[in-house]
C-alpha cells in the first residue's frame, strides 16, 4: 500500500506532538512538509530531524501541495475555519484540533464546505482516544452500567494559563471544558439538552480581569434523560487530575488519575501513592497518537471516523450555552444558542 502523504500546518506543541507521532509510530504514512507562519532555523531543524524534508511559511504551500493527500490543521483556533474551507476545496482530507471555531455560523458554512467536498474530516478529541475514559464508555455500551443516570467529569490544570492566553482563548468553556463536553457526550452516548453553569476566580484575580473565571461547574440534563456534572480548576496543585464516572441502573464505570507507578506504600503514619501525571502532554501521549493512527486508518482503509463533523459542533454549542448561563444566573437550553432550533 502507498503511504498516506500528510502536511502540517502549525509547528507548536500540539503540531510537534502529531508530527512525533507519525514520525514513531504510523509507518504507512510520511510527513511531506510543515508549514509556519514563524517558521524559523529551530523549527527547520527540528523538521530535518523528523525526517521532514520540505517547510515553508505560508500554510497554504502545503495546502496547494500537489503531493500531499491529508492535512494536519495544528495552528491557532482562530485560524481553522478557513484552512479548513481551502484544503477541502484542495480535496486534502483533514484532521482539525479542537475547537474547530468559537462561532456557530462559521463552523456550519465550514462544514457545508467539507460535505460538498467529500473529504474526510476529524476533529481533536484527544481524549476519546485514552485507554481509560473508552474503557468506561465500552462499560456503558456493553449496558454493565445500565440506564445511564449520572456522569460525573473533574478536568483540572496543575497550573493556569497566563492571563494573555486567557484573553485570546475564548474563556474556559470553550477552550478547556469543552474537552469534558465531549466526554460527557461519548459517555453517555446521549446529547445535551439543558446546561447550568457557574463559576468562581478563586485562583488568579488576572484571570478574571481577563473576563473568565478560573474555576468553573456545569451540570447538564441529556436528552435521554440522564444529569452529568463536570467540574474544572485551573489549577490542582497535585497534577492533572482527570477523572471520570458513569453511574447507572445496574452499576458504575469509573477512572482514577493515570500515575508513573500504582505503588502504595502504607505505614502506621499513613499510605502513600504516587502523584497524577503531570499535564497534558504526560497523560494523554499515547491518545494523540492514537487518535492520528485512527484518522489515518480511516483515509485509508475507509475505516469510519470516530470523531467528525457532529463531534465538532456540538461541544461548542455546549460551551456557548455555558457562557450564557454563566452571564444569565440560570439555565440555558442547547436549543437557545444552536443554529439548528
Ligand atoms: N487536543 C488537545 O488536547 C490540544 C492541546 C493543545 C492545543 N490544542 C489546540 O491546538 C491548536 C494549537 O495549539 P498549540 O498549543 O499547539 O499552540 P502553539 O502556540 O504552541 O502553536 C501554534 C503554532 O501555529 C503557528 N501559527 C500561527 N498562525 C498560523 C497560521 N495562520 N497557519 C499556520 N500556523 C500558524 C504558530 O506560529 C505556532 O507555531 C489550538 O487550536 C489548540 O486549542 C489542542
Amino acid at each position: 500500500m502507498n503511504k498516506l502523504r500528510v502536511g502540517i500546518i502549525g509547528g507548536g506543541r500540539i503540531g510537534k506532538v502529531h508530527a512525533q507521532s507519525i514520525t514513531n509510530l504510523v509507518p504507512n504514512a510520511t510527513i511531506v512538509a510543515i508549514a509556519d507562519p514563524f517558521m524559523n532555523e529551530n523549527l527547520e531543524k527540528w523538521a530535518k530531524d523528523k525526517g521532514i524534508n520540505e517547510t515553508y511559511k505560508d500554510p497554504y504551500d502545503i495546502i496547494n501541495h500537489k503531493d500531499i493527500d491529508a492535512v494536519l490543521i495544528c495552528s491557532p483556533t482562530d485560524t481553522h475555519t478557513q484552512l479548513i474551507q481551502a484544503a477541502a476545496k484542495a480535496k486534502k482530507h483533514i484532521f482539525c484540533e479542537k475547537p474547530v471555531d468559537t462561532d456557530l455560523k462559521r463552523i456550519d458554512e465550514t462544514m457545508k464546505v467539507v460535505r460538498e467536498n467529500n473529504v474526510l474530516f476529524q476533529i481533536g478529541f484527544n481524549r476519546r482516544f485514552d485507554h481509560n475514559h473508552s474503557a468506561v464508555r465500552d462499560a456503558v455500551l456493553e449496558n454493565k452500567v445500565g440506564d445511564v443516570h449520572v456522569i460525573k467529569v473533574t478536568s483540572r490544570d496543575p497550573e493556569p494559563p497566563s492571563p494573555e492566553y486567557v484573553k485570546v482563548s475564548g474563556g474556559i468553556f470553550l477552550d478547556m471544558m469543552i474537552h469534558d463536553f465531549d466526554m460527557v457526550r461519548y459517555l453517555s452516548n446521549s446529547e445535551v439538552k439543558e446546561v447550568y453553569a457557574t463559576g468562581a476566580v478563586l485562583i488568579d484575580p488576572e484571570i478574571g480581569k481577563a473576563g473568565d473565571v478560573d474555576t468553573a461547574m456545569v451540570m447538564l440534563t441529556m436528552e435521554n434523560g440522564a444529569l452529568a456534572i463536570i467540574d474544572n480548576s485551573r489549577q490542582a496543585v497535585y497534577g492533572y487530575d482527570q477523572r471520570t464516572e458513569v453511574f447507572g441502573s445496574k452499576g458504575c464505570a469509573k477512572v482514577e488519575n493515570d500515575r508513573k507507578s500504582l505503588i502504595e506504600v502504607s505505614t502506621k503514619d499513613s499510605v502513600e501513592s504516587q502523584k497524577p501525571l503531570y499535564f497534558f502532554l504526560d497523560r494523554y501521549i499515547d491518545s494523540y497518537a492514537n487518535e492520528i493512527i485512527d484518522f489515518i486508518n480511516s483515509v485509508q482503509n475507509g475505516a469510519e471516523i470516530k470523531c467528525g463533523i457532529e463531534d465538532a459542533i456540538r461541544p461548542v454549542e455546549i460551551a456557548l450555552a455555558a457562557s450564557k448561563s454563566l452571564k444569565e444566573h440560570r439555565p440555558v437550553l442547547i436549543s437557545e444558542v444552536a443554529l439548528s432550533k
